[in-house]
């Protein structure tokens, strides 16, 4: 029995090109995870959503019940106890199909019935990316994001797995990251903000 048995990940794949690094680093860590608990995967690119419209101000606006791309993600969000963010870093940040689905969560947050907030506080969220950058510190902006968001809705976070590389399948040469994705779950279940496996030294 381990602090994650019984718990439910949603990876959520932000990378517009498929058997990307990012993709591949989750899966090495997600390989790790205990038989107890269930993966889910979605690929942002095949749940395309319309642009972000702020309907917050006034008050008032009748946001419709979201369908299509947005009510699955919507449906598997709510769901999953852990929220697993795999984005390759774009322009020091996650890449916009991620940030994307990240302002959704604005508009669910105002979705009457759902309850948006008041469900995802205390699920854990967690951040895998891939940097071509070898310095880990390039990563930091998209930490920040994650990390804040986290705060901002009352989850915990998880950890960010930081890994390098640029062509598809480079990270297969970053033998530092493999490792530290064998463990990233397991170690990080419970450590919280302190939890970040870039490497530091690079
Ligand atoms: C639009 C775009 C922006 C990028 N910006 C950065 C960046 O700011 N820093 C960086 O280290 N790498 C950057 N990269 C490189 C990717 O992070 C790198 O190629 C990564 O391995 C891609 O992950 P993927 O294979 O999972 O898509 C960028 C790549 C693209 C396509």
């Amino acid at each position: 029995m381990t602090d994650l048995d019984g718990r439910s990940f949603l990876f959520i794949l932000g990378s517009s090109r498929t058997g990307g690094n990012a993709e591949t680093l989750a899966r090495e860590a997600a390989l790790q995870l205990p038989p107890g608990v269930t993966q889910r995967w979605l690929r942002l690119r095949d749940l395309p959503l319309a642009p972000f419209e702020d309907h917050r101000h006034p008050r008032g606006y009748a946001y419709p019940e979201p369908s299509g791309s947005e009510g699955l993600l919507l449906r598997a969000t709510v769901q999953a106890t852990d929220l697993v963010i795999v984005s390759p870093l774009y322009w020091y940040s996650v890449s916009a199909d991620t940030k994307l689905y990240l302002d959704y969560w604005s508009a669910w947050l105002h979705l009457p019935g759902v309850a948006f907030r008041s469900r995802m506080v205390g699920r854990t969220l967690w951040a895998i990316t891939v940097t071509s950058h070898e310095e880990t510190d390039k990563a930091d902006p998209l930490v920040g994001t994650l990390r804040s968001s986290a705060e901002f809705m009352g989850m915990r976070w998880g950890g960010a797995l930081i890994g390098h590389g640029n062509r598809p399948g480079d990270i297969r040469a970053d033998a530092d990251a493999l490792t530290r994705a064998k463990t990233f779950f397991t170690d990080c279940a419970g450590m919280g903000a302190e939890c970040l496996t870039g490497n530091v030294e690079s």
